[in-house]
């Protein structure tokens, strides 16, 4: 048995798998998210320790799997989130999120300090306030007691593994995220740090992916019910770690995704560049590969907001009964023609990454009529944060990265519904893989790697992940419509920039 454990924004899920990559035992744990300003979201790092233990613990315990048949497990993390940890290892302030976009002007500062061009060269990325490293700036400015105190950052899954396991360390497809890596060569860049004059001594070493990143100790097994010894592998970032659930671990594979972000995803063998910085290039969770991926910053997230402030609460009974209020959600969108009868949404609630870089952007619904309901609504959120994957689809494409096929996934990837209007979209086939734990999965065989149930990350995906029957196919009619949509989307953000 291998576990995967996804550490995502919404929540954590645990997830077993047997020899054949079957979940035979899964368990989410939520927890919130802190939003003290506009623009701002927190997390508290032990949030994510406690529901990782307890996730793991329930299932180990349901699944009455013997402990020491468990060979090995792994974190798939959300990104770029800064955890502090003082002298003593423990937690300075809560972390500062992904999605987190105060930190415009220390961008401006390392774009200044390390040169823009400079920063791309080594890094492959421009600074973004989403990512670490300006983060870093900003506690050093704002918060500077407590950056004095602090003795070594971390990534968010990377902490809870060293919680796990007593070994500090940072993962290399989550590292691609800190703004601090020199990406072609999988290391900490000295010019980098200089520049911006961060001790490296506060930077624990990188680690790959699929490397055996440290081992359960005695009182993680006595929380988890795991084996004291059992083998942890690096892990990886979210996306790195979908990519490897979905099967994305060659040239020309890509996947699309629906989780908190969105995010459309490629594997390079080659680290491939956009020299405007609308699409991020990071190390794969595969040695000597890399990516290109975009990031909506609210993609579920949208969905999540409009289910909390406007269904949530009426829909408490199906909600207490099992009935998925995404799913109703769906559905009445289902019933709304393509095109939301002229209203259309930019998901930009949190600021947007890619491929408009403006932290200060914000959501908009656009066209809004007496005429609309609230389905209108839910659907307009669902075509806008797939109008926003062809935006960044279209950046690929720049670049020279054509897929043929996106494989969906995460939990957008499910709907029919979904499904079929990224086909209409994108101009893209849409298939799926039959399992539906994409990052845990992912995390999973990254962990089979590490104990030596696979001799690489290919053979995992070959032996694990098996492609599901349903494919999307694009419908002209459709194409048509949302070409011209997708014309009106993309001018709306430049025209309403100035206010
Ligand atoms: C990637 C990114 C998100 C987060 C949260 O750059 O910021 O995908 O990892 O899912």
């Amino acid at each position: 048995y291998l576990l995967g454990i996804d550490l995502g924004t919404s929540g954590t899920k645990t997830v077993l798998f047997d020899e054949n990559g079957k979940a035979v035992a899964s368990k989410t744990i939520e927890y919130p998210m802190y939003q003290p300003k506009n623009g701002w979201a927190e997390q508290d790092p032990d949030d994510w320790y406690n529901a990782a233990v307890n996730t793991v613990k329930q299932v180990v315990a349901e699944s009455k799997v013997n402990p020491v048949d468990i060979k090995a497990l792994s974190i798939a993390g959300q990104m770029h989130g800064l955890v502090m940890l003082d002298k003593e290892d423990k937690v300075l302030r809560k972390a500062i999120l992904w999605c987190d976009s105060r930190t415009g002007e220390e961008c401006d500062e390392i774009t200044k300090a390390v040169g823009k061009n400079r920063l791309i060269e080594i890094n492959a990325n421009p600074a973004l306030t989403g990512f670490t490293a300006p983060k870093i700036l900003w506690v050093r400015k704002h918060e500077k007691d407590i950056y004095d105190k602090c003795s070594c950052f971390l990534l968010p899954k990377d902490y809870v593994r060293f919680k796990l396991t007593g070994k500090k360390a940072i993962e290399i497809s989550d590292a691609s995220g800190t703004n601090l890596i020199d990406i072609k060569n999988r290391v900490w860049s000295d010019e980098i740090l200089k520049a911006l004059d961060i001790n490296s001594a506060l930077l624990p070493e990188i680690i790959e992916s699929s490397a055996v990143a440290g081992k359960i100790t005695k009182e993680a097994a006595a929380l988890t019910g795991l084996a004291e010894g059992t083998i942890v592998a690096g892990g990886a970032g979210d996306n790195a770690a979908a990519a490897i659930g979905t099967g994305v671990c060659r040239d020309g594979q890509a996947f699309v995704t629906l989780g908190t972000s969105g995010v459309v995803f490629a594997h390079t063998s080659k680290p491939s560049i956009d020299p405007l910085g609308r699409v991020h290039t990071f190390c794969a969770a595969v040695p000597n590969s890399w990516t290109a991926m975009s990031c909506t910053l609210a993609a579920g997230l949208s969905l999540r907001w409009m289910r909390d402030e406007f269904y949530y609460y009426e829909n408490k009974e199906e909600s207490s009964k099992g009935n998925d209020v995404y799913d109703l959600m769906t559905s009445e969108a289902a019933k709304i023609p393509s095109g939301s009868d002229g209203l259309i949404y930019l998901p930009y609630l949190m600021g947007e990454r890619s491929p408009v870089l403006d932290p200060e952007a914000r959501g908009v619904f656009f066209g809004l009529s007496a005429r609309h309901t609230k389905a209108h609504l839910t659907r307009a959120v669902l075509e806008g944060i797939t109008l926003s994957q062809r935006h960044n689809l279209e950046v690929l494409h720049e670049m020279g990265i054509c897929p043929s096929v996106l494989t969906a996934c995460g939990g957008g990837g499910r709907s029919n519904v979904w499904r079929q209007m990224l086909a209409d979209i994108l101009k893209c086939e849409v298939d799926t893989i039959k399992s539906k734990e994409g990052p845990a999965l992912g995390a999973a065989i990254l962990a089979g790697v590490a104990c030596g149930m696979f001799n690489s990350v290919e053979e995992g995906c070959s032996k694990f992940v098996s492609r599901g029957e349903d494919k999307a196919i694009p419908c002209d009619s459709e194409t048509k419509r949302y070409d011209a949509i997708f014309a009106l989307y993309g001018s709306l953000y430049p025209a309403l920039r100035p206010s």
